[in-house]
């Protein structure tokens, strides 16, 4: 008997996946402009219809919470220490672990490369919506995946996935790409809100009844969201932004969301034909090459999770050859730059009113860490005196509006890893000093400051 399916028009909200029954302007959930994309839905089609009623029948596993194993221990191993670190220790079991990343930055090759370096013992199935089996093997032999132990299926059907993965039972899953598959109950296209929540939520019943881990690759929009819902970030464990300079090198993978593990730990990639190596120590990589005796540049370090990661800081101070002076930051925030220089006209006696300033933080890295203030400043005056700062310094500290130089977070473990490189001469905010062991850094320097007027004079920047 064929029962006449519905179809009905409704505008989803692209960023949050809010529902209306017309079109919108502005999305009344979360305020964002020109969002709202029309969906056509079939409500009621026997299909969907004959399925729900089959998964109520079974009632859901209960299980005393005295019960449920939580044993830390089981976690699988991804065998590159680099991933396993910005996952938490490794894969858990049962985890859904959303991957994003702007196109061609290498989100097929890390999970495929992961076939290699897993444990042997575990199978992955491999889903492949985007590229034909002859594609993926393709790049399995670039990457060397002999793939023993890899299942490999090309096709966009979420319930098609949805079986194969309780009919092989592999240990790991990894769909390429979330926004190619599609469920044929639902009429709008692949890629749309509704389809990539529907879809995921197929996916990850099967993988989370089964304790299987999922890994779901997302694309991003223009504007560096995933496309697709905000909710998507909800329904995953953890989600994972791989980012990079797409002509430079490196790439580095950031925890933006982890149930499992801390976030803001980062790991460091090198792109090559053969795939992806990782950078275990991502500080010298960054320094190497770096000019010797030039105004305008000073090390600091930033801390990415746990890990403190050495940076230079470029400043150039130019004559402005228009009206208005420009402030171009590169990996830098812009109000922070131009605040850090309306302290330096008011603090420190520098004028910039009719200069340009560029500032890049070298390598293509963000700062984010206030901590690198201090080192944005001296680079900016080093540059507009033309006096190199010393090459063997580091400079850390967040500069108020007052011109103050406050404390700095995990400076043990900054001064640490600077040491280590061979820097000798430090200049810390002088509240960080005091707790500073420094009998553990002989043949060391260290210059506790309060002001940047005082880091300026101890650097002979001084006025
Ligand atoms: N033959 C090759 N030699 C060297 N590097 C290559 C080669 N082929 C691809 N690459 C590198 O791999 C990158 C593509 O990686 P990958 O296909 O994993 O990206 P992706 O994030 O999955 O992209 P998409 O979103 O389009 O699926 C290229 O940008 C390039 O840097
Ligand atoms: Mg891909
Ligand atoms: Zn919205």
């Amino acid at each position: 008997m064929a029962v006449k399916s519905k179809a009905k028009t409704v505008y989803v909200c692209t960023q949050c996946g809010c529902e209306s029954p017309k079109w919108q302007g502005r999305c009344p959930d979360c305020g964002s402009w020109n969002t709202f994309t029309e969906e056509t839905r079939t409500s009621g089609g026997p299909a969907a219809k004959a399925a729900a009623a089959e998964r109520r029948a079974a009632p859901a596993k209960v299980k005393p919470l005295a019960e449920v194993s939580a044993d830390e221990s089981v976690r699988y191993h991804t065998g590159m220490k680099e991933l396993d670190r910005v996952l938490g220790g490794g894969i858990v079991p049962g985890a859904a672990i959303l991957v994003c990343g702007d196109p061609g930055i290498g989100k097929s090759t890390i999970l495929l490369q992961m076939c290699r370096t897993i444990d042997p013992g575990l199978r992955v199935l491999y889903v492949s919506g985007e590229e034909s089996l002859r594609q993926v093997k393709l790049r399995a032999n670039r990457l060397e995946v002999d793939g023993k132990n890899v299942l490999l299926t090309s096709t966009t059907d979420a319930e098609e996935i949805y079986e194969t993965i309780l009919a092989e039972k592999p240990d790991v899953v990894v769909v390429d790409s979330i926004q190619t598959v599609s469920l044929s109950a639902i009429t709008s296209s692949a890629g749309s809100v509704t389809q990539v929540r529907e879809c995921t939520q197929l996916l990850l019943n099967a993988c989370k009844g089964n304790e299987i881990p999922l890994f779901i690759v997302g694309h991003v929009n223009k504007d560096g969201g995933i496309a697709g819902p905000k909710v998507l970030e909800h329904m995953v464990d953890t989600v994972l932004y791989f980012e990079g300079d797409r002509n430079l090198s490196y790439r580095i993978l950031r925890a933006i969301k982890n149930r499992f593990g801390s976030t803001n730990e980062i790991g460091v990639f090198e792109m090559s034909g053969g795939g992806l190596s990782e950078v275990e120590n991502p500080s010298e990589m960054l320094l190497t090459g770096r000019p010797m005796g030039v105004s305008g540049t000073c090390i600091t370090c930033l801390m990415e999770g746990t890990r403190p990661i050495l940076v230079e800081v470029q400043a150039l101070i130019a004559k402005t050859s228009f009206g208005n002076p420009r402030r171009v930051p590169t990996g830098f925030d812009y109000n922070r730059t131009a605040l850090l220089i309306a302290v330096l006209e008011k603090r420190g006696g520098y004028f910039m009113g009719n200069l340009d300033v560029f500032l890049n933080v070298a390598g293509g890295m963000r700062i984010d860490d206030p901590g690198a203030d201090l080192a944005v400043a001296l680079s900016m005056v080093s540059n507009l005196l033309d006096k190199p700062i010393d090459s063997g310094l580091l400079a850390l500290g967040e500069v108020g509006l007052a011109g103050e130089v406050r404390s700095a977070s995990l400076v043990h473990q900054r001064v640490g890893e600077a040491y280590r490189l061979g820097f000798t001469t430090f200049v810390l905010p002088k509240s960080n000093l005091r707790t500073l062991d420094q009998s553990r850094y002989p043949g060391a320097a260290f210059h506790g400051v309060s002001s940047i007027s005082q880091a300026f004079r101890c650097l002979g920047l001084g006025r």
